[in-house]
């Protein structure tokens, strides 16, 4: 069991971001990710769809063989993670919305912090829930950006467009926008938000510390496993790729969010 994979879902390739943290932080072990990438994107839809999808997909995770799922999807993470524990009891599965919660907590100074997700993961609450069980006086200001899902999708992450988008969305957050009761932290609570990480920066003139939950997810994941002994140091582990849509794009999209090319032919497609 040790030696099995470890399960990585999304609803696309944004969760590649996750992917890469996961093996920076646990070289020695094998992944098998999923991009559902037929229903993407998840994050305009019901909780009840997203719900019924995450659940399909891990269940094909689930049916390869892997010890743990990690849902590197904030959307899922943030109303689907309930459902999936409960139907997967004895398997651990991990979220990225706890995990990046608790980082913005230690981030920020003033107890003021902005979330910037999809609408999905903005109306369920589920990051300033989260946010306020680490830090009950915590003020949460949470903003839905959908936007930015198809600019990263389109490889539109810098310059004058994506900058005036990130300004449009973070404008109230700027100093002459709610001044001193702005958030001093901002969580990018979307597999896509990464991406946009220079250009917020710019934008912001750096006055926003960024929380990404990817790397912060990846330790969390390796301390649960190493306590349960169940850590893997595989010399040559594996890496599958699956998609439920065109290889083509998720290979051409996706080298942009694991930070190194991916061959269509190294991404199998699959049907949930
Ligand atoms: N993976 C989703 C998330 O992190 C973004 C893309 C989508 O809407 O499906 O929320």
């Amino acid at each position: 069991m040790r030696a099995a994979p470890i399960g990585v879902f999304d609803s696309g390739v944004g969760g590649l971001t996750v992917l890469r943290a996961l093996q920076r932080r646990l070289p020695g072990e094998s992944f098998i990710y999923l991009g559902d990438t037929a229903r993407l994107p998840y994050g305009t839809k019901s909780a009840r769809t997203v719900e019924r999808y995450a659940l399909r997909a891990t269940a094909l995770l689930v049916g390869t063989g892997v010890k743990a799922i990690v849902v590197a999807c904030n959307t899922a993470s943030a109303v689907a993670l309930p459902a999936l524990r409960a139907a997967h009891t004895g398997l651990p599965v991990f979220g990225v919305v706890g995990p990046g919660a608790r980082a913005a907590v230690r981030a920020s100074a003033s107890g003021r912090i902005g979330v910037i997700a999809t609408e999905s993961t903005v109306r369920g609450g589920a990051y300033a829930r989260a946010i306020l069980a680490a830090h009950p006086a915590a003020r949460v200001h949470a903003r839905a950006c959908p936007l930015l899902v198809a600019l990263a999708e389109e490889g539109w992450v810098d310059g004058p467009i994506a900058e005036a988008v990130v300004g449009e969305y973070l404008r109230p957050w700027l100093p002459d926008g709610e001044g001193t009761a702005a958030p001093d932290c901002v969580v990018l609570g979307c597999t896509h938000f990464p991406l946009f990480a220079p250009a917020i920066e710019r934008v912001t003139h750096g006055r926003l510390a960024l929380v990404d939950s990817a790397a912060t997810t990846a330790a969390e994941v390796a301390a649960s496993l190493a306590e349960a002994g169940a850590l893997a140091a595989l010399a040559q582990p594996a890496r599958r790729l699956l998609a439920t849509d065109d290889v083509d794009r998720f290979a051409r999209v996706g080298g942009r969010f694991l930070g190194v090319p991916v061959a269509a032919g190294d991404v199998e497609l699959v049907d949930l």
